[in-house]
């Protein structure tokens, strides 16, 4: 790919342009940020790792959206991130009117891209940029799954003692408190996780899971976490750029997939060169239908805020 642009130089963005420049999923990596100062120093001081690392990826910082022009991904991480006791969604009012902007420039320099966004809260921000790009569905995806799935993964590995490569697992739903891994879907190398631990320990696993993103923050004080959700956004870039055509869980629209339609919601997607090329419909127990209901009750209470 030529170009593709980070949004945001905090944590989760800067991280996230390193990764893509040492993966060298473009020629160009873009780092926008409206402090002046910061997207240049950070970019500079990215580029000048490339010798050492060696990726011939250009990055460069910008105030401006003019040097991203024709980016075929951008991933939004700005806004402001959580403080110790705040939930997702008390950033969105502010993130809201942030995000707006960024998806409104987006649309005005590279109307063709591919919006991932990270910005929390991620399902309500998701919708946030899809009606300020006006850009179609398979457009705007949001990266959440990914990351809950992730850290459900490397919990599930450390309990058993085995490779987080051998663990396939997947977390749908919001991403909040109500998110939903799917247990009938866990396994390691294809056996059950059930046949291989406790119920009250996968319970504990799952519980862990739910509040990762508050156990980081509680540690930090000053934000919250950047190394995951940035692999995260930048597995889904990958995907897109290498038209790899991996199923992964992301925050996608839903016209009547799972019986839902009119939000954003976890879902199982499959990513290539179109960006969401298809929603996956899997069989849910019907105690995970109904976490994933309550899961949607609690993504659009929030949506009526904007
Ligand atoms: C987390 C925040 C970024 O889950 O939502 O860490």
């Amino acid at each position: 790919m030529d170009k593709i642009t980070v949004v945001g130089a905090g944590n989760v963005g800067a991280t996230a342009a390193q990764r893509v420049a040492e993966k060298e999923l473009a020629r160009q990596v873009v780092l926008i940020d409206v402090v002046e100062g910061i997207p240049q120093g950070k970019g500079l001081d990215q580029w000048e790792s490339a010798p050492i690392e060696g990726f011939d990826s250009r990055i460069v910082g910008s105030n401006g959206y003019e040097e991203s022009a024709g980016s075929g991904i951008y991933i939004v991480t700005a806004g402001i991130a959580r403080k110790p006791g705040m939930s997702r969604d008390d950033l969105l009012r502010t993130n809201a009117g942030i995000v707006q902007q960024v998806a409104e420039n987006i649309a005005r320099v590279s109307p063709q891209a591919i919006i991932i966004v990270v910005s929390n809260p991620l399902d309500v921000m998701c919708h946030v940029a899809m009606k300020a790009s006006g850009f179609p569905r398979e457009r705007v995806i949001g990266m959440a799954g990914v990351l809950d799935t992730a850290r459900f993964r490397s919990f599930l590995a450390l309990e058993l003692d085995v490779s987080v490569e051998d663990i396939q697992a997947m977390v749908l739903g919001g991403h909040g408190d109500t998110m939903v891994p799917l247990i009938s879907y866990t396994t390691v190398s294809g056996i059950p996780i059930t046949q291989l631990m406790a119920q009250d320990r996968l319970d504990a696993i799952v519980d862990r899971a739910r509040n990762g993103g508050a156990e980081i923050v509680a540690f930090l004080k000053t934000g919250s976490a950047y190394y995951a959700p940035s692999a995260g956004a930048v597995q889904m870039a990958e995907a897109i750029v290498k038209d790899k055509k991996r199923i992964l869980p992301c925050s996608a629209w839903l016209q009547g997939e799972y019986g839902m339609s009119g939000l954003f919601l976890g879902v199982p997607c499959k990513l290539g060169r179109n960006g969401l090329e298809k929603i996956i419909e899997v069989t849910l127990t019907a105690e995970e239908r109904a976490a994933l209901e309550k899961s949607a009750d609690a993504v659009r209470e929030p949506m009526k805020l904007v």
